[in-house]
């Protein structure tokens, strides 16, 4: 039996004709590889961001393994993250041999990594460390540079949340050596597939230039455009690249983001109106204030101890409003067991929850989710 429609889905993408006319041009081009639409996107992102080099990618997760690799992170290195993140992150470090380390978040109210931890956490064999910016919420990345510049370690922003946010004013993604973005359907840049890198630096663009196309010395374009007849090979690569149609569709996307991050803020701030003062429900974080402006990609609740999160997701569900756990910490994975106790990371896991959020996004949609939120809380409590 099929189940009736989301009254109020988790994410929505809105279809209009810009975006189909995006999509058909590059169709009607008869070029669809990674070619001039790409080299405009990348313009474009990069000036977006403030950094000298944007690079596309086929996703957010090519995007981390590409910055893994451009900082030469291998056999025998560490990588510490914290566990609350998308397994990605994860999945990448161990794509390059290296051994990721997890560290422990703030608490209920920051769900982001702790320093504290993160130090206690480093050792020796660092070589890196993988932030997330959990919700488009930067982290603490005062704290977090400041322990991997003492130590020597390279930084990488998993910023896959986070196109727009900005700490101290700087967008988030280009504090670090490298900052990886993510187009993936539900983000604040849908695409379907894709992602960025960004970076300051000239050699971590250039190795991830050369590791995204086989490691090859000219692209394809190039050659097609006359300005290359051959190639060398220096590295060796992958065929992470993006195509023309999505770098199409995330030209348009970006052209929106602002205005996207601005509607997302405005609903954000109407759940924490409706759900403050409501008993058992915490909303983490807060307002933007001039330290930390959020691209608010999640809005996410934490219950208090003892409130069933699996049968209130169930009563929303049953409602038609559609919920989700950001994230099933990756330590308790199979394959990544540790020893090293999580124990905030253990405390939050079980009572988070993922409210609908984004920007086209209704006021009856949000008191539908809000009102449906509430009464499924407080029926289990
Ligand atoms: C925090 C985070 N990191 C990395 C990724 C990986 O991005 P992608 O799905 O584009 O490979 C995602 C997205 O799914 C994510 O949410």
């Amino acid at each position: 039996m099929t189940e009736a429609p989301w009254r109020v889905p988790l994410s929505d993408i809105r279809v209009d004709e810009d975006l189909l006319a995006a999509a058909r041009d590059v169709l009607a081009s008869g070029w669809w590889s990674m070619g001039p639409r790409v080299e405009e996107l990348e313009r474009a992102f990069a000036t977006f961001t403030g950094v000298p080099h944007a690079l596309a990618v086929s996703n957010g997760t090519a995007a981390l393994h590409l910055a893994l690799l451009a900082t030469g992170c291998g056999p025998g290195d560490e990588v510490v993250l914290p566990s609350l993140n998308f397994v990605a992150a994860a999945n990448t470090v161990t794509r390059v041999g290296a051994t990721p380390v997890f560290c422990d978040v703030v608490g209920e109210t920051d769900l982001n990594l702790d320093v504290a931890d993160l130090e206690r956490a480093m050792g020796p064999r660092t070589k890196a460390i993988i932030v997330l910016h959990y919700g488009g919420f930067a982290c603490d990345l005062e704290g977090v540079m400041a322990l991997a510049d003492a130590a020597g370690v390279a930084v990488i922003e998993d910023a896959a949340h986070a196109p727009g946010g900005t700490w101290n004013g700087r967008p988030l993604g280009t504090v670090g050596a490298l900052g990886c973005f993510s187009f993936f359907s539900n983000k604040n840049l849908p695409v379907g597939e894709g992602g960025m890198v960004v970076t300051s630096d000239d050699g971590l663009a250039a190795r991830v230039r050369s590791l995204r196309s086989h490691g090859m010395t000219t692209l394809t374009w190039q050659r097609h455009r006359g300005h290359a007849s051959t190639y060398d090979v220096l590295d060796a690569g992958f065929n992470f690249r993006i195509d023309e149609v999505r770098a199409a569709l995330a030209i348009v996307q970006l052209g929106r983001l602002e205005q996207g991050n601005a509607a997302r803020r405005a609903h954000a701030a109407r759940y924490r109106s409706l759900l403050d003062g409501v008993e058992s429900i915490t909303m983490p974080f807060g307002a933007d204030d001039a330290q930390r402006a959020s691209s608010h990609h999640l809005a996410v609740a934490v219950l208090a101890p003892g409130v069933d999160r699996d049968a209130v997701r169930a009563r929303m569900h049953d409602a038609r409003v559609q919920t989700s756990v950001h994230y099933p910490p990756i330590h308790r994975f199979t394959l990544y067991r540790q020893e090293r106790p999580l124990p905030v990371t253990e405390d939050v896991a079980d009572r988070i929850v993922t409210l609908p959020l984004f920007p086209h996004m209704t006021g009856a949609e949000i008191e539908l989710a809000t009102s449906t939120f509430v009464d499924a809380v407080e029926t289990r409590l």
